[in-house]
């Protein structure tokens, strides 16, 4: 029996994946309560339909950073996709063009930026850090802008990575036929051996990050570029609303699916407040365990402009490449459909709070 729906994956994709690279997917920091959390917070929400609306035709396409895109449904910046798959983010990035979505490529994965721009001709982010070397971040804006991406992903939860057990368990690191593909592998940034009581990937951000980083960071950020900038893990309105006072242009609601600060709250239960505290300076998204159509539902009608989505997208990666992607996000975007006209709200843009119950 083909997946019916996103978790039917992800069996499929556990059998195919070596057991180390599943938990560094998979798993989350400490005890993975936000990991958990994010999930279930969404049934903890109910919904609440209008009946006797003409909903024969539901419409699902909207612009976000003035492009226009035919769902609110996107791909989550999530490195070293070559762990899973041969042909790692650029069939992702072609599954993203089949679907007419965005998808935001990694400044830690496992094909260059170039080539995944080259992959596929469907809109497309970049996410980075701000390394402690500031010009290797000036030297990956220019590539960024040279390759054609639409806009920059700042990723701010991670001054360190999280402690993830499930690694450190594993002693996880990169296998040595993958290597992060942005960055030469003599370069500081490029390395990313293991070492005693960390995580390839923890040690890598630890020498290289920069755990010094402030708001003047963002101000530099925008002197250096004409790209949108969105900042990616945002979960207080304080931290939205200096956001919005140091010019970006969006903002991500994300704790990093569960794998930093645990016991955050989840990121739908963070939403609201960021929506009332930025109204319409800013386009807000928001990530982190969406996996139905109805939690899609729910994180648009609470104010977001449209959601991303990280592990579920490997998983079908996994399972069958580009195609397995894709599916993934076809299924979501019928899920999705139909969960709007059942709601009795015909466009995505109509959704507002009062389909929550209260
Ligand atoms: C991530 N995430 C992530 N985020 C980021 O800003 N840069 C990155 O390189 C990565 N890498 C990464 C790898 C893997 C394997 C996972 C699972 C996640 C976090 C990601 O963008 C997103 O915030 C969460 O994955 C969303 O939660 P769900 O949909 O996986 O529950």
């Amino acid at each position: 029996m083909p997946p019916i729906n996103l978790m039917d994956y992800q069996p499929l994709a556990k059998q195919l994946i070596d057991r180390s690279a599943w938990d560094y997917i998979q798993g989350g920091s400490d005890d993975e309560i936000t990991l958990q959390a994010n999930q279930a917070a969404y049934t903890k929400l109910k919904l609440r339909p209008r009946v006797l609306v003409d909903v024969s035709q539901c419409t699902l396409e909207t612009s976000v950073l003035g492009q226009t895109i035919a769902m609110p449904i996107g791909i989550a910046p999530m490195g070293c996709q070559g762990l899973v798959h041969a042909e790692g983010e650029c069939a992702m990035a072609r599954a993203a063009e089949a679907a007419q979505t965005v998808m935001i490529a990694s400044a830690m994965a496992n094909y260059s930026l170039e080539a995944i721009a080259q992959a596929a001709n469907g809109p497309l982010w970049f996410q980075l850090y701000v390394y402690r070397e500031r010009q290797i971040t000036e030297a990956l804006v220019r590539r960024v802008e040279a390759a054609g991406y639409q806009a920059l992903v700042l990723t701010v939860d991670v001054p360190f990575l999280g402690r993830r057990e499930r690694d450190l368990r594993n002693g996880f690191a990169l296998p040595q036929h993958l290597h992060f593909a942005n960055f030469a592998p003599t370069d500081a940034a490029g390395q990313h051996q293991q070492t005693l009581g960390a995580s390839g990937i923890a040690t890598h951000a630890a020498g290289r990050f920069d755990a010094a980083l402030t708001w003047e960071a963002i101000d530099w950020l925008r002197s250096l570029t004409r790209l949108p900038i969105v900042l990616k893990g945002i979960l207080s309105a304080e931290d939205a609303q200096l956001a919005v006072q140091h010019g970006v242009d969006g903002l991500i609601v994300s704790n990093h699916g569960g794998r930093q600060l645990d016991t955050v709250a989840a990121t739908i239960e963070c939403l609201p407040a960021i929506v009332d505290a930025v109204g319409s300076t800013c386009e807000v998204y928001l990530d982190g365990g969406i996996r139905r159509g109805t939690d899609v539902l729910k994180a648009l009608a609470l104010g977001a402009k449209m959601v991303f989505v990280g592990r579920p997208l490997l998983w079908g990666l996994a399972v069958d490449g580009q195609q397995g992607a894709h599916h993934v996000l076809e299924l979501l975007r019928s899920e999705y459909s139909l969960a709007l006209g059942l709601i009795g709200c015909p466009h995505s843009h109509q959704l507002n709070r009062h389909y929550i119950s209260s």
